[in-house]
């Protein structure tokens, strides 16, 4: 089994209200998120990000602590399952230049309009049939991507993560830890179709022989 650890720590908080911002949410506006288009990024505040730019302030701080985590250097070769435009990548290729940096994503939204330094390295491709050879990645990272996808998928997605790699992953999932958490998730999820208690996500992970480490997003 993989680390419960959280890779994480140095991403930006948002200030959201989570509760305000899940009560004006509808049937339809997650129907349109889950197409992943235009209009989960680059839409309405509704239906995804509402604006989707690069920021220096998210990833950068937290790419060295992956850099530590794994030792990655300029031999290292990461892949990012959940791409979108390629932002976190970006992040990694200018903080360990040379680094081999790949990503893929269900949106070929998200890929057309990726960031142009790293566009060359991503694909449109669905984390349930990565278009990767075996042992591939020193590193596969899969961040709030796996739990848009009902558990038999899922299931694939991981063995899939599983399979591309040559050692480390890392994934985060939503998840809650007791039920005031699990009402703030239910009300904020736009996406997910599978949310678990993180004790259901560990032992998901060992039935299925997920290996990988992993860390939660609770809101
Ligand atoms: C939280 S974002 C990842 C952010 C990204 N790592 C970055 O650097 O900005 C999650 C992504 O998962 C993608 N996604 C959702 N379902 C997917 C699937 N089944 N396969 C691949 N990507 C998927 C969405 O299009 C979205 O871009």
């Amino acid at each position: 089994m993989g680390q419960e650890i959280d890779l994480l720590i140095n991403y930006p908080k948002t200030k959201r209200d989570v509760e305000e911002r899940g009560a004006t949410k509808t049937e339809e506006d997650r129907t349109i998120a889950r197409q992943f288009g235009k209009d989960f990024f680059d839409g309405d505040r509704r239906h995804g990000y509402g604006g989707f730019g690069y920021m220096e302030r998210f990833w950068t701080p937290v790419v060295p602590t992956f850099q530590n985590q794994y030792n990655l250097t300029e031999k290292s070769s990461i892949l990012d399952v959940g791409a979108a435009k390629g932002f976190m990548l970006y992040d990694f290729s200018r903080l360990i230049p040379n680094i081999t940096v790949a990503g893929c994503d269900v949106s070929d939204y998200a890929i057309k309009n990726a960031k142009e330094e790293v566009k060359p390295f991503l694909k449109t491709a669905n984390a349930v049939d990565l278009p990767y050879e075996d042992n591939s990645f020193d590193l596969v990272i899969s961040i709030n991507t796996v739990h848009n996808l009902e558990k038999p998928e899922l299931t694939r997605a991981l063995q899939e993560i599983e399979r591309v790699s040559r050692g480390n992953s890392f994934i985060t999932v939503d998840a809650y830890r007791n039920e005031k958490e699990k009402e703030l998730m239910y009300h904020w999820n736009l996406t997910a179709k599978t949310i678990m208690h993180v004790d259901e996500w560990k032992a998901f992970f060992n039935d299925i022989g997920y290996t990988g480490d992993y860390y939660w997003f609770i809101p």
